[in-house]
């Protein structure tokens, strides 16, 4: 039966149902047409899941209320008394997979979200792990290089002193105008000329790699244990930075400092064992930038101190003794200083100075510890 004075409400529910579909159905063409522009913009996809979901909420529910006034209209009311309770349903059903699709995607954009996060640090990662591989290549390189250089300088460089001894020797007991005298002297002439070469030989790293630039004592520092801490966690053996507050500021080659700082380091670490501990402290001394590595392992006996800058010195197995060589020829390219000595608890300290850039110091002086 229809009751005629309900027929405005019905008018309004009639149009606004159609308006309903109306609108949902250019909501979800607007969002179509993002998603085509930006096919993995998660929330232009959310976007049109959302759109896509309230048009087929539209429909159900719209749809529902078009066929009951078409139905009552057509005085086929109890149609739609058998037929409500399937379109209440349908609504609901719409409803709650709406709800939950849209919970669903809040969960994927939060895990995209933290896989995008993941992404950026595994970037990072292998950004770092490259840099760490050039270091490594170089390093190799110039250790090559060196030792290469060194062991030539080694075995040559004595027995060419030696000859040449003998030969001026040998040479002073003849007389200046006598043939041998002359032969002596081309000997002499070669062995000179030999002795110079060696000489150039002792000094590849002075050529340089990379070149200077202003740097911060601190910020190498940190490097170089950032390097090493790898190598000091497998050992058990503990590594701290105390830092100086202010930066450290001298003229240098990065990579060539820092190489330098890793090679003390991975003595000590290689000195000590799981549970010593290694302190790496950066301070602006007198007239200089310093840093200090402590550690409290074995030490250095007093006798072999003095020889601990010669080349190929060792006392352990397997290794070249170039290090510390190496270490001090990149300490002195850059006009600085390094000594060793023992720890006041036992245990090895290796000093190093720089030179501060002109004009740096007093600031450097000023500042606080920064902790590490
Ligand atoms: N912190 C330390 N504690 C105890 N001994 C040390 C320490 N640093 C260096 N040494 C001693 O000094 C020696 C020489 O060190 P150096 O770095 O020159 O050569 P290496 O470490 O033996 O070999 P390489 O560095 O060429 O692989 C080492 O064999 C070790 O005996
Ligand atoms: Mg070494």
């Amino acid at each position: 039966m229809i009751t005629w004075s309900l027929a405005p409400v019905w008018l309004i529910d009639f149009t606004g149902s159609l308006g309903m579909i109306i609108v949902s159905t250019m909501c979800l063409m607007t969002t179509r047409a993002m998603a085509r522009s930006f096919p993995e913009n998660a929330l232009v996809n959310y976007l049109l899941w959302f759109t896509a979901a309230i048009f087929a909420f539209s429909i159900s529910r719209s749809a529902g209320h078009i066929l009951q006034h078409i139905l009552y209209f057509t005085g086929h009311s109890a149609v739609w008394k058998k037929l409500s309770p399937f379109s209440g349903s349908i609504n609901t059903i719409t409803f709650v997979v709406i709800g939950s699709v849209t919970l669903y995607f809040r969960r994927m954009e939060t895990i995209m979200k933290r896989m995008a996060r993941d992404r950026d640090k595994i970037s990072n990662f292998s950004r770092e792990l490259l840099e760490l591989n050039k270091d490594i290549e170089t390093i190799v390189s110039d250790r090559t290089r060196l030792e290469i250089a060194l062991r030539i300088a080694h075995e040559v460089r004595n027995p060419a002193m030696i000859i040449g001894g003998l030969v001026r020797r040998m040479n002073k007991n003849l007389a200046d105008d006598s043939p041998e005298s002359a032969r002596f002297k081309q000997i002499q002439e070669q062995v000179e000329n030999l002795e110079t070469l060696v000489g150039k030989l002792d000094l590849p790293a002075k050529k340089g790699s990379g070149s200077f630039s202003s740097l911060d004592l601190n910020v190498l520092a940190e490097e170089a244990v950032d390097a090493v801490q790898a190598e000091a966690d497998r050992k058990g053996v503990i590594v701290f930075l105390d830092r100086a507050a202010a930066p450290l500021i001298f003229q240098g080659s990065r990579h060539l400092v820092k190489i330098a700082l890793m090679h003390i380091l991975r003595n000590s670490i290689e000195a000590c064992d799981g549970g010593d501990t290694i302190q790496v402290i950066t301070e602006a001394g007198d007239k200089s930038v310093q840093v200090r590595i402590e550690d409290n392992g074995p030490g250095i006996p007093q006798e072999m101190v003095t020889h601990i800058f010669e080349p190929f010195f060792s006392t352990e197995e397997g290794t070249t003794g170039i290090g510390l060589p190496y270490v001090k020829q990149i300490v002195e390219d850059h006009k600085g200083t390094i000594a060793l000595a023992g720890g006041r608890e036992g245990g090895t300290v290796v000093v190093i100075n720089f030179p501060p850039l002109l004009g740096e110091l007093s600031r450097t002086q000023t500042g606080d510890r920064a902790g590490g």
